[in-house]
């Protein structure tokens, strides 16, 4: 009876969706900040806005890896106006945050999208971590997301306009053998995501949460340095995928007005499973979620068995090896 009635309605605006073309904003001759824009997503995105005609000013720490991404994203400009500039900067430093935003606003021009990429990870078990790798992870990844927002946000709200990316994880959705520290970050930047939506939704801002997989960047590389055997078998279901690909959703995504941005099925099913108190999107997205949700969590509980399993053979694998020596 119920999916009589459901079933028609997504039909219809799904046929909808396909026909009416989604209305993409224009990034075109807008003014596009990117943390963490000298290496791997976030260069891909500054790449890409670049690509579409916008000014672009790319935040990080390394000025010589700033340098050569400038040069990078200068080569993809499609117009002699664009401005590319880059600043260094350590985005978990409020106060050069703040300055730093304010005086390109200056110099360059009023921001329109902020787009928070900076980040880093270090994997293992919650003991091995030293205490300043944990506050360095939360720095970064939090603060160093929070700041530059806190910093804009006033902006945004007089001017009546803006967008906001945070960039978050799969592990922002579930936690994982292996990322205590950063996977428990990465879930407070969902909850700061969906209170500033709520905050700013008013004013006509956007704001899009960003769930990338595995990417193949040097982050990703120096991540692989710390991680357990136990967090690669776990996540080896996923694949390893291309910054150019995340960054094309992301920017697809944040343009479109969509809240999470993520990519492929399988990770479809597992915001979906996620969905939670997430903000609605569409009618289409919500009457999916009232069908799957509850057949999805069979689903879920099928891997959280397998990753049970997986976790307890090289367990077991340990044991033997310890006891043999
Ligand atoms: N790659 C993946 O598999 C993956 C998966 C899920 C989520 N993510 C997330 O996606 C984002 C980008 O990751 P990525 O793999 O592209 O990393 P990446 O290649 O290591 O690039 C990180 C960027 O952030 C900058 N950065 C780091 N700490 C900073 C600080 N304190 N202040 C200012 N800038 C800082 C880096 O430049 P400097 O070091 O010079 O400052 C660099 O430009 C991160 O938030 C990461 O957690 C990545
Ligand atoms: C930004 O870029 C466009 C070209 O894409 C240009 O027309 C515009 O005037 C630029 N400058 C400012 C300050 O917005």
């Amino acid at each position: 009876m119920f999916l009589f009635v459901l079933l028609p309605v997504m039909i219809v605006t799904g046929i909808y969706k396909l026909i009416v073309k989604n209305n993409r904003k224009s990034i075109e001759g807008k003014h596009v900040v990117v943390t963490g824009g000298s290496s791997g997503i976030g260069k891909a995105v500054a790449v890409m806005a670049a690509k579409e005609g916008a000014n672009v000013t790319i935040l990080a720490r390394n000025l010589e890896k700033l340098t050569e991404a400038e040069e990078e994203i200068k080569k993809a400009c499609i117009n002699n106006d664009q401005i590319i500039s880059k600043v260094s900067v350590d985005v978990s430093n409020y106060e050069a945050v703040e300055n730093n935003l304010c005086e390109i606003e200056e110099t360059v021009a009023p921001i329109y999208m902020l787009i928070n990429c900076a980040g880093m990870a270090i994997c293992g078990v919650v003991e091995e971590y030293t205490i300043a790798d944990i506050k360095k992870i939360i720095d970064v990844n939090y603060l160093g997301t929070l700041y530059p927002i806190k910093a804009i946000i006033p902006k945004f709200k007089e001017r009546k306009e803006g967008i906001v990316v945070l960039t978050a994880s799969q592990v922002a959705l579930m936690g994982m053998y292996g990322y205590s520290v950063y996977s428990s970050v990465k879930f407070a930047l969902r909850g700061l995501a969906e209170s500033l939506y709520q905050e700013v939704k008013p004013y006509g801002i956007g704001v899009t949460l960003s769930l990338p997989p595995d990417t193949d960047t040097p982050g990703f590389e120096n991540e692989n340095k710390s991680k357990p055997l136990e967090t690669k078998l776990l996540s080896e279901n996923g694949g390893l995928h291309q910054p150019e690909t995340v960054a094309k959703k992301l920017l697809d995504d944040a343009l479109t007005g969509k809240f999470f941005s993520y990519i492929g099925f399988e990770s479809f099913i597992l915001t979906t499973l996620c969905v939670g108190m997430s903000p609605i999107m569409s009618v289409f997205d919500t009457i999916l979620q009232i069908i799957i949700l509850g057949p999805l969590r069979a689903i879920g509980c099928f891997y959280i068995n397998k990753f049970d399993k997986i976790i307890l053979d090289c367990y077991k694998e340990k044991s033997l090896t310890k006891k043999s020596q």
